[in-house]
């Protein structure tokens, strides 16, 4: 990230630098309730000098997202609103199929999968899959899949993952990635596995389409007070991440978190959304005061997962079979 830029840096800084970049866009954004990343990102942008043309707030709770389009619209912001439930491959088709519905929105400049859940307890979504694995990762990818041509007929097409550090808790875990049916799960490791490809799939988009110009880049935005972590107890939920931390030899176990306000985190996906340097075949993890080539970033978490590979979650996807017919199951939460 430039290093005019620190982790107190705040997105309406970033928001006016890159003003005439976010100027006419067409954005969508997932998860826009109060109190979150999302909204933030929303309500700063449309607060840019040179505006937006459209800003499409997708969440699971329109109203939640009426709340949010309210403001943005006070700042002279045009809104969509998008019901969206990640959690549920039926809902996410429906409104897929709604974007690709809407002949006043040709184009799509800038996707962000901002939404997320983070260290739930064990929970089998309608689809079969574990709840964090669903909503987090295996979700984003069919709608960004699904309304993809309308991102990719953009002049400068991007999207962004929102993913987090939480990925160094665990890579992808291509032969349990349901933790065996919820009977070795550990919610810290869930989180982090559906982090992790968050940003495989993001180098995944940049090399595979980056020759059509997609940008596709992932975000570590800081530790922030939002709603995420709004079901957790401080004492015994946070004490088995510096525990999983320990264990695995994350210095994060033995370091007290440094948390940034929601203006200070929501200036990462500014930055991920228009900074025109950011560009093409490549994918970068951008956090708090510095960028790096995700591949390079990667190599700690994806041992022996295919970095350039993410046929095992697009099989998945695509077999019949494993939609929808595994019995879901509630299972009780077993911690670190
Ligand atoms: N806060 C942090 O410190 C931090 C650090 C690293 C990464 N992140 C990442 O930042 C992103 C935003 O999180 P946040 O901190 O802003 O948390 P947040 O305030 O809880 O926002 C999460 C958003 O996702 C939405 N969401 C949850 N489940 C959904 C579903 N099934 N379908 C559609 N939308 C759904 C939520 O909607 P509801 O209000 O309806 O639940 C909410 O709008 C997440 O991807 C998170 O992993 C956050």
């Amino acid at each position: 990230m430039s290093h005019k830029y620190s982790s107190r840096t705040t997105a309406d800084v970033v928001v006016k630098d890159l003003a005439s970049q976010i100027a006419g866009t067409t954005v969508l954004l997932t998860g826009v309730s109060s109190g979150g990343l999302g909204a933030c990102f929303a309500e700063q942008i449309a607060k840019s000098p040179q505006k937006p043309k459209l800003i499409i707030l997708a969440g699971r709770s329109i109203k939640k997202i009426e709340e949010t389009a309210s403001i943005v619209n006070k700042a002279g912001v045009t809104t969509k609103i998008l019901e969206l439930d990640l959690s549920s491959f039926d809902r996410v088709r429906k409104a897929a199929a709604e974007v690709l519905g809407w002949s006043d929105v040709p184009t799509i400049d800038v996707l962000i999968n901002n939404a997320g859940i983070m260290a739930v307890p064990y929970e089998v979504g309608p689809d079969g899959f574990e709840l964090q694995l669903t909503t987090n990762h295996l979700g984003p990818f069919l709608f960004t899949n699904l309304i993809l041509e309308k991102v990719l007929a953009a002049k400068e097409p991007r999207i962004v993952n929102v993913a987090s550090d939480g990925h160094r808790l665990s890579p992808f875990r291509f032969a349990d990635y349901d933790f065996h049916d919820g009977e070795n799960y550990d919610r810290w490791l869930a989180y982090g596995q559906t982090k992790t490809a968050n940003m495989l799939f993001a180098v995944s988009l940049a090399q595979k389409l980056g020759h059509r110009g997609l940008t596709a880049t992932s975000l570590h935005p800081g530790v922030i007070g939002t709603n995420l972590s709004n079901h957790l107890d401080w004492e015994k939920d946070f004490g088995d991440l510096v525990k999983a931390d320990r264990w695995m030899g994350n210095f994060e176990g033995w370091k007290e978190f440094e948390f940034k306000s929601l203006e200070q985190g929501a200036m990462t996906h500014v930055y991920a959304a228009f900074e025109p340097s950011l560009k093409g075949g490549k994918s970068y993890l951008l956090r708090i005061a510095s960028v790096g080539l995700l591949t390079d970033m990667l190599q700690h978490t994806t041992a022996h997962t295919p970095l350039t590979d993410m046929s095992p979650i697009q099989e998945i996807l695509k077999r019949p079979s494993s939609l929808g017919q595994r019995t879901p199951q509630r299972h009780s939460c077993c911690g670190s």
